[in-house]
């Protein structure tokens, strides 16, 4: 894509005459934003970027693996990767309600980033993947363009200790565009495409009480629905698809036995910009195909549902 061969090189030279020899940290979240805003900068600028991945425990199956993988692996990226899955499990413990997870979850994530951030010795710039719609937001929002990381986290601000100055390459740009820069640095098809997700992650798709057994028994479900969406070359044609599972047992029959295990919910929408949306119309047999398959082979689940709600007035999310 031309212009967008002549925006990267743009943004480039822009990146370099903002930065000079100054250090700049990027929080990645594993979604498109932060992951092209990322490789961007780092073609500018090299290794004076450290990309920070703080890890919650509330990820799908094999994202924060492939997170490190690519950006460490593959793009040789400084990465500090902060495991704090046990923390955020343990402030979360007992928790039911909705706003609490959230804040819980947005507060965490700083604390942790800024115990990162402070590894990087001396780094002065603070990079993040805002797009022109969360510019927009921001700014009839507050009145003006803060130091707020990306709603993504449903924090309102940095530490006042953490006065950084902001490398926003994206801001000019809209979703469509940023998954064209991002083929243009080459980024893989997998995480130039991929779905949105929220930043308190699997925590809003468990209602009620999270723990370890039961983030395991979604990771498993979730992987088995979108392994099926993609057999059956679904994906790009929705917005957003994902499991949810139910804090209800209900009673099932597995052989000659009586099972009482959790219920899980099918979430799929389409959408342009989350704002609306409508439920995906699957085929029965897709339907059957993925419910037969995720009771057969995910323990703790013996009954399926599909959510045929759309937005108005559900939401995307469960909770
Ligand atoms: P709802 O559920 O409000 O979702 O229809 C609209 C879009 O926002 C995402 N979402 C969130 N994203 N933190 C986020 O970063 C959140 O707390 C959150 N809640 C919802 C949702 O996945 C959908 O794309």
């Amino acid at each position: 894509d031309w212009n967008m061969r002549a925006f990267k090189e743009q943004a480039i030279a822009r990146i370099r005459a903002q930065v000079g020899k100054g250090k700049v940290i990027c929080g990645l979240s594993g979604g498109v934003d932060s992951s092209v805003a990322a490789v961007l900068i780092h073609e500018a600028i090299g290794d004076q970027l450290t990309c920070i991945y703080v890890d919650t425990g509330l990820m799908r199956a094999g994202e924060s693996e492939q997170v490190v993988s690519l950006f460490r692996g593959h793009y040789n990226i400084p990465l500090l990767h902060a495991d704090a899955s046990d923390m955020f499990l343990e402030q979360l413990h007992g928790v039911s309600d909705p706003e609490k997870k959230r804040k819980i979850i947005g507060k965490g994530f700083i604390d942790v980033f800024d115990y990162e951030a402070g590894k990087v010795g001396g780094a002065e710039f603070l990079a993040q993947g805002t797009l022109y719609p969360d510019v927009i937001e921001s700014t009839s929002a507050t009145g003006g363009p803060s130091a707020t990381i990306k709603s993504h986290h449903n924090v309102g601000g940095l530490p006042a200790h953490m006065k950084m100055k902001l490398v926003e390459p994206l801001r000019e740009l809209f979703k469509d565009e940023v998954r064209a820069l991002g083929r243009e640095l080459g980024l893989p098809e997998a995480f130039v495409g991929r779905h949105p997700f929220p930043g308190p992650g699997l925590a809003i798709r468990i209602p009620g009480e999270i723990t370890r057994e039961k983030l395991e028994i979604l990771r498993k479900a979730d992987t088995i629905y979108l392994e099926e969406i993609r057999a059956a070359g679904l994906y790009d044609e929705i917005w957003q698809a994902f499991a949810v599972l139910l804090p209800v047992k209900t009673v099932g029959v597995m052989g000659d036995d009586r099972t009482y295990d959790y219920v899980c919910a099918l979430r799929a929408v389409t959408s342009s910009d989350g704002m609306t949306a409508d439920f995906y119309p699957f085929g029965h047999d897709f339907l059957a195909r993925v419910s037969t398959r995720i009771v057969n082979e995910v323990k703790g689940i013996n009954r399926v549902c599909y959510d045929i709600t759309s937005k108005p007035p559900g939401t995307i999310e469960w909770e």
